[in-house]
């Protein structure tokens, strides 16, 4: 059989058909096995025929192309698009990835002037393009979702501004703070992740469409139509970074696993804190599950695949970090493998911003239960110290060592500081009076944390209102 027919033999249109003009035989068919990302890349749909639009219109504006080819190619892109959102479209692996799956249906759908279209653009410029505008959406609803996630967060702090509960350090009680602060704490977190993502869009909003292959053009396209008709703030101004750049991917992948650790450090609280011995909390049937054999059980499902998808997202930003740390410039096939590591991490990160703003909106604080367990512990054991600095004038490492031995006291009657009677303490200080009481109380100890940024009702209640403007 000769080599010739072997290439036509193929029942189905194939990219080799695109690209393979100097070649006599098509791919081995592990070869179009590894090559082909369109079972990936087909996510890329609505970006690539954007951007294609985008392009035929300034080729035909340039006079690069005919008026007349570049209205053929617009319309044509606009079926391709109801196809693939009506389902219609049937994505072939033998044309390898999105760009040649449109471009093929184009030539069946307009005929010659579908080859005009790649004028003055390689697929290079087109993937980066495409997968840009794709990680921008991504990045605009992580944005939406972290949002809704501090309102969900803002409003059970607004609810609990004055609930109290125990703070802890090493998961060992240690001083009582208000629920209302615990929960801005988070919001202040989440915060900082939108910064990232925002810093990342910033950073990622320059055009690589008319980079070419890697060198730029002969002819004479306007790249600063193109970028603007696409969103973007500028064209990349170097066509060699522009084809071969993935830092908009990778700071987002980066976002991301910053975000996802602050979900999974809430994840785990949530998961805590809705524990039998502890009981701070009640999830929502919506977001726990029953046991198949314990009828009692109520398991924080979604509280745990929140935790547990942060390694997903971890997993996505060291791969594609290998994926880039040896490449020389300009493109590489090796990037193809880009962007699978990105949708997964995307789409987990989404789910988990979802389920924890439902799990957070849905629950219920018992604020019994957290109140009981803020006052064991000898939680205000730090307030009686400060009260014999600030009353009787004793250096704190003074006042540290005598509290402690206070604390041992009521250690041994197996009873809470407050408990224990004015000659029990005075044991240990005589100057100890009457007035030590007031400081003793779980109120007046979180009452009294006004300092700047301090867990104090009152604060909380002005950093509420601070965040309501801001999240409005
Ligand atoms: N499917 C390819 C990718 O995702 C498109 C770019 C191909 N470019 C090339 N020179 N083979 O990276």
């Amino acid at each position: 059989m000769s080599k010739r027919k072997a290439k036509t033999a193929s029942p189905h249109p194939t990219t080799s058909q695109m690209w393979g003009g100097r070649f006599s035989q098509g791919p081995a068919h592990i070869m179009a096995e590894i090559n082909a990302s369109i079972d990936v890349d087909r996510q890329l749909y609505a970006q690539d025929i954007a951007a294609s639009k985008a392009h035929a219109r300034m080729l035909a504006s340039q006079g690069i192309i005919s008026a007349q080819d570049g209205k053929a190619i617009e319309t044509g892109l606009n079926t391709i698009f109801s196809e693939i959102e009506n389902g219609s479209f049937e994505f072939k692996r033998a044309l390898e990835d999105i760009h040649m799956n449109i471009e093929a249906r184009l030539t069946e759908l307009i005929g010659d002037a579908a080859g005009r279209l790649h004028t003055a653009r390689s697929r290079n410029d087109q993937v980066a393009t495409d997968f840009k505008l794709w990680v921008r959406d991504a990045i605009e609803r992580a944005d939406v979702g972290l949002k809704n996630l501090q309102r969900a967060l803002l409003a059970q702090a607004d609810r609990h501004a004055a609930t109290v509960m125990p703070g802890f350090t090493h998961l060992q009680s240690a001083q009582p703070v208000t629920f209302g602060h615990h929960c801005l704490a988070y919001v202040e977190m989440l915060d900082r992740d939108r910064g990232r993502f925002g810093d990342a869009r910033s950073r990622l909003n320059e055009s690589p469409l008319g980079a070419g292959a890697l060198a730029g053009t002969s002819f004479p396209i306007d790249r600063h139509a193109t970028a603007a008709a696409l969103g973007f703030d500028r064209p990349s101004a170097n066509s060699l970074d522009a084809v071969s750049d993935r830092d908009f991917a990778l700071e987002t992948l980066n976002a991301a696993a910053l975000t996802a650790i602050h979900l999974s450090r809430l994840a785990e609280e949530l998961i805590i804190w809705s524990s039998g011995p502890f009981g701070f909390i009640t999830l929502s049937d919506a977001f726990t599950t029953g046991s198949s054999m314990m009828p009692q059980k109520r398991n924080p499902d979604a509280a745990e695949l929140v935790r547990a998808k942060t390694g997903r997202i971890f997993a996505a930003q060291i791969s594609l970090q290998t994926v880039m740390k040896g490449l020389p410039l300009a493109y590489s096939k090796d990037m193809q493998e880009d962007k699978e590591a990105v949708f997964d991490a995307v789409k987990s990160l989404e789910l988990s911003i979802a389920a924890m703003a439902g799990m957070i909106g849905d629950m219920t604080i018992n604020k019994d239960a957290m109140e009981k367990a803020a006052g064991d512990g000898f939680s205000t054991a730090t307030d009686l110290a400060d009260w014999l600095v600030r009353v009787l004038n004793k250096p704190f490492r003074d006042a540290h060592n005598i509290t402690g031995r206070i604390v041992a006291a009521a250690e041994a009657k197996n009873c809470h500081l407050e408990d224990l009677s004015l000659s029990d303490m005075q044991k240990f200080e005589p100057g100890i009076t009457d007035d030590v009481y007031s400081v003793l109380s779980l109120s007046n100890s979180v009452h009294s944390r006004t300092s700047f940024g301090g867990t104090a009702p009152e604060n909380v209640k002005l950093e509420i209102a601070r965040w309501k403007e801001r999240l409005s």
